[in-house]
């Protein structure tokens, strides 16, 4: 009889995060977390479990979130808890839960975490997945909405990643229920999919975004909800496009985006890539005013975004998170002073590597290359006389000679 013992392994669409992938996970969350720190916002973790109430009440009942992909169980107390498939719900939960409605003024958080969401695993579709969170609360300006959307565009570049970016308006209280109704009588002469039967009676919005290729076709002339807008929330997304042609961010209106949760008001975005697959969106979110007085707050206007790491992580190049390292060496005893100031300025900035001992030119390059430099700098005679520094790019295989003062 064979004692072979069977491995245990992860559930599907579950994975470990090792080696490479654990390299460019916490590398992209060190380039988020100081650009989201610049922005004013604070770090915050919420549990992982929450009751199932807070989730319909936010993400809302029809969506396919809460219908069909929560991780939901009986906990031994009796409590009816879910695994989180989404940050802001509880975000919004703790914000209220600490009176922090009642404070006035603005708060803002970061966070970054698992998120579970029991789909039908495939690329770039995980059942647990990681996302990169930001949340500000008590700013109704829509000039917060453009400032996450530039933030985004600026955490994508700090990661060398091109995106394209989505932007759509879905309204408020005043002006959703009446376009619903129009887009209800609409939907209703269409021949649509069961799923799009269904979303006419349970979320008619939702059927905009259906995938189905027949739907598509037979939804293009559907009324679009920026033609319906109410004064103030077309103002509203008229003085978003005008920020972002101001400051330079591409987009294209996309009047089909929906998000699927339902607790989007107003300005709705979603940074999308072609290069991932089918599963596109690498960040997604926009303002939800009504939310935490959903749950149980004082009405505080908000807006946040979340990135999937995953998807994120499959589009940043691993030699991109090499950091720079730079190795400063002096070719003879006269250099030394100037080669000790250098690496004294440039420690501020990056790791710098250097010692006291005048070397020639090959064992400085041979002595950087060993301890893994990207950059060599050397200073000699010639330098000295000159007032300049040899330097090279060991990435790039790139030398050049530089005036000290541009070093
Ligand atoms: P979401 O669009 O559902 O928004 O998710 C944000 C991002 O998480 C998506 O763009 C995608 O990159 C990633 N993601 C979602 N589902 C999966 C999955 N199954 N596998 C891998 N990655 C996935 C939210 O969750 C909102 N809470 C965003 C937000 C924050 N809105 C306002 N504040």
């Amino acid at each position: 009889m064979s004692n072979k013992i069977e491995i245990v392994q992860s559930l599907r669409g579950m994975k470990d995060l090792m080696d490479r992938d654990g390299i460019l996970f916490s590398y992209f969350i060190e380039k988020a977390s100081l650009i989201a720190k610049n922005y004013g916002f604070t770090y915050l973790e919420t549990p992982i479990l929450e009751e199932t109430a807070l989730f319909k009440r936010s993400v809302g009942e029809s969506s396919d979130i809460v219908g069909k992909e929560m991780y939901q169980f009986v906990d031994k107390g009796e409590n009816d808890v879910c695994l989180r498939p989404e940050g802001t719900a509880g975000v919004v939960r703790m914000f209220v839960q600490n009176k922090l409605d009642r404070a006035g003024g603005t708060k803002k958080y970061f966070y970054h975490g698992p998120m579970f969401r029991y789909e039908r695993p495939q690329k770039g579709r995980l059942r647990e997945f990681h996302q990169f969170g930001c949340e500000s609360f008590g700013e109704a300006s829509v000039y917060e909405d453009a400032n996450m959307i530039i933030m985004i565009c600026e955490i994508l570049k700090s990661v060398k990643i091109g995106h394209k970016l989505l932007i759509n308006s879905l309204g408020c209280q005043e002006c959703m229920p009446p376009y619903k109704k129009t887009l209800v009588t609409h939907l209703k002469e269409l021949h649509l999919c069961e799923d799009c039967d269904r979303r006419i009676i349970t979320n008619p919005i939702r059927v905009l975004d259906c995938k189905n290729e027949s739907c598509k076709i037979e939804l293009q002339n559907a009324p679009k909800i920026t033609n319906n807008l109410c004064k103030l929330c077309d103002e509203d997304f008229k003085k978003l496009k005008n920020i972002l042609d101001e400051n330079g961010i591409a987009y294209e209106v996309d009047t089909n985006l929906v998000r699927g949760l339902d607790y989007y008001t107003k300005t709705a975005f979603e940074f999308v890539s072609d290069q991932i697959g089918s599963q596109s969106a690498i960040a997604g979110g926009g303002r939800y005013d009504r939310l935490t007085e959903f749950l149980g707050g004082r009405p505080t206007p908000a807006v946040g975004f979340a990135i999937g790491i995953e998807r994120l992580m499959e589009l940043v190049k691993i030699e991109d998170t090499k950091d720079e390292i730079l190795y400063i060496g002096a070719m003879n005893d006269e250099a030394l002073d100037l080669v000790f100031s250098l690496v004294a300025s440039k420690r501020k900035h990056m790791k710098v590597l250097s010692d006291y001992k005048p070397r020639s030119f090959s064992k400085h390059l041979a002595n950087g290359e060993k301890q893994n430099a990207t950059v060599i700098a050397l200073i000699g005679e010639n330098e000295l006389k000159d007032r300049t520094i040899w330097i090279k790019n060991m990435v790039l295989n790139k030398e050049i000679i530089i005036p000290i003062e541009e070093f």
